[in-house]
């Protein structure tokens, strides 16, 4: 299939109160200073950079006992148009939740299940045309799946993530449009390596140093991928199949342990 660009909503949380006062994952050092200034105008950057690709961007307002809340993408998954909550891992982003139902109960969503099981949203949820994608070992219950599956009607691929660096499958994994993604195969177990390796015979395998610099968590709208410009093992590849990478520096966000995918939740019409 050739790449083809289509426009999409996403929801974006601007990183106002952004900062590293906990660690949950093995990113964030309460020790290491964050440039609040920088960070909201790498954010904004971004977002300007959908607009300009002719994208829209909703903006959930951020709550100040709420750092994390810069990282949208966990807050529910939206696929048909239906949305499904999040529940978070960690006590620190519980909250984050019910401000997202919040939102889309007040943006005309109707189809909203508040989820049974712990789930992060799209940190482990990924959409492809054939299947959801979800990640577990880190964050999500297994239990999410089948709940996952049940809720949407999509046939659900659980993946098993071992590596606390690539703590959320969308630190190791990019849906890129059709049945095509890049992935890190050293971050899931090799029985779920084994299946993506079935599955995606033809996908984008990154080396270590793009996953490292959060290379696969990247935005794909079917043309353009947005990508942490660090990454730049995977710009090459990405061209040679038709895409057009665009690097984005999110330096600030990256202390939190995410980038451009971790920023935006795609709100998938039905
Ligand atoms: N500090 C946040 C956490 O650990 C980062 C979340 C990143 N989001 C993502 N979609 N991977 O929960």
């Amino acid at each position: 299939m050739r790449p083809t660009f289509t426009p999409r909503r996403y929801l974006m949380c601007p990183p106002a109160h952004f900062k590293v006062t906990y660690s949950i994952n093995p990113w964030m050092d309460p020790s290491k200073p964050v440039d609040l200034a920088l960070a909201v105008a790498q954010w904004e950057d971004l977002r300007d950079r959908y607009r300009a690709l002719g994208h829209t961007v909703e903006e959930l307002e951020p709550r100040p006992d709420l750092p994390d809340m810069v990282y949208a993408a966990n807050g529910a998954t939206v696929v048909d148009g239906r949305v499904l909550g999040a529940q978070f891992a960690h006590p620190q982003r519980a909250d984050e939740a019910a401000v997202h139902l919040e939102w889309y109960r007040a943006h005309g969503f109707t189809e909203i299940r508040e989820p049974e099981h712990i789930n992060e949203g799209e940190g482990d949820f990924a959409v492809t045309e054939s299947w959801l994608l979800a990640g577990r070992g880190f964050r999500s219950s297994p239990l999410s799946h089948p709940e996952a599956q049940e809720f949407f009607g999509r046939p659900v691929i659980g993946l098993d993530l071992v590596d606390p660096r690539y703590y959320h499958l969308d630190t190791a994994l990019c849906a890129l449009g059709g049945d095509e993604v890049m992935y890190f195969p050293a971050a899931f177990s090799p029985g779920s390596r084994a299946a993506l390796a079935r599955l995606f015979p033809d996908a984008i395998i990154a080396e270590e140093s793009d996953a490292a610099a959060l290379g696969l968590n990247a935005v794909s709208d079917g043309l353009h991928v947005l990508l942490p410009q660090g990454a730049v093992g995977l710009f090459e590849p990405l061209r040679e199949r038709g895409y057009e990478p665009i690097g984005i520096d999110l330096s600030e966000l990256l202390k939190g342990g995410g980038s451009v995918k971790c920023c935006t939740a795609e709100l998938r019409p039905a």
